[in-house]
């Protein structure tokens, strides 16, 4: 695990992503959390979940093909206009069943937890994939910080409202009613695999990904991944989420991984890995739970996958 905040690293000590490229990280499908070998204490990692032929994605396509539609909805968006975007200072307000609610400084929330890296399978609901390089800090640990009660048994996040410096939430074209939501069972949010990142490939977070956190919750679809999040609220009953409100058909609440459940107007049996062309689309079958299942499938025993999708 990483000991350190991506701040305190010097810049010598930070992996290139050149070097990412070629230290594959392999791990059987089977396997819990381990921590990469032979790596030196500043860039030990934590990768989980990965397959054998798992690379992990170039940086360039990472923080230049976006979905963040706070900032228009082509893939390039987001990296041509987050640049707008004022992160600090930050604030989070924590509302609903909890003892310490309020509204709290970013900083202060985050004071005394150290982001760790952890390289996960990113793959979203239209059916893109890519290996990340994350930093970020186990969800649980930043939630009991607002000691939840016994009545808080969903966690609902939301994005910021800031038209003046996110175009997407001035569009006239919109049909998302802003701010972004989401959110997650306390179970699942209080899972090992959950964090809020802060950095990627030992650096801080770009606006474009989410700054300055945002969730990551591995085996469901990028959407549940939130960005920019300026509000959490623990509730009774389940939250609805920004694409479930606009095509509850199509999104649900829980957005599992499953190659079994096609969404309505295309195959999620399989995905494209990034980099992928027309030439080389790059396909690979696409795992139940991403390829977490042996770490989540518990969270869901029981439960009609096909209903709750
Ligand atoms: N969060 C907000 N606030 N707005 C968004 O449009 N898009 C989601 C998710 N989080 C989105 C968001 C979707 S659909 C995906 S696939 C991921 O962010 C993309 O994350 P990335 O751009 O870092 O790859």
């Amino acid at each position: 695990m990483l000991i350190r905040k991506p701040a305190d690293i010097p810049t010598s000590e930070i992996t290139p992503e050149a070097v990412y490229q070629q230290r594959r990280t392999f791990m059987g499908q089977s396997a819990a959390l381990i921590v990469g070998a032979g790596l030196s204490a500043a860039s030990s990692r934590v990768s989980a979940g990965l397959q054998e032929d798992d690379e992990i994605t170039p940086e360039q396509i990472v923080t230049q093909y976006n979905n963040f539609y706070e900032f228009g909805t082509d893939k390039s968006d987001p990296y041509a206009n987050a640049g707008a975007l004022t992160t600090d200072p930050w604030t989070v307000s924590v509302s609903g069943a909890a003892n310490k609610t309020g509204d709290f400084a970013f900083e202060d929330v985050i004071k005394g937890l150290t982001p760790e890296e952890r390289i996960y399978r990113f793959r979203c609901v239209e059916a893109w994939s890519m290996v990340v390089p994350w930093m970020g800090i186990p969800l649980k640990k930043i939630l009991q910080q607002f000691e939840p009660t016994g009545d808080a048994k969903y966690v609902a996040f939301k994005t910021l409202y800031r038209p003046e410096e996110m175009v997407g939430q001035r569009s006239f074209f919109s049909s998302i009613d802003w701010p972004y939501v989401e959110g997650l069972r306390m179970d699942e949010a209080y899972h090992p695999l959950s964090i809020m990142v802060t950095g990627l490939y030992g650096k801080e977070l770009p606006n474009q990904n989410g700054a300055p956190w945002r969730l990551m919750v591995p085996w469901k679809y990028g959407f549940k991944s939130i960005k920019s999040i300026v509000s959490i609220h623990f509730s009774e009953r389940q939250p609805v989420n920004t694409w479930q409100a606009l095509a509850a058909h199509e999104y649900g609440f829980y957005a599992n991984v499953n190659p079994a459940v096609d969404h309505p107007r295309w195959s999620q049996a399989s995905e494209r890995r990034l980099p992928s062309s027309i030439f080389n689309p790059n396909r690979r079958p696409t795992l139940p739970f991403n390829g977490y299942a042996d770490e989540v499938a518990e969270l869901y025993r029981g439960m009609d996958l096909r209903k709750n999708y």
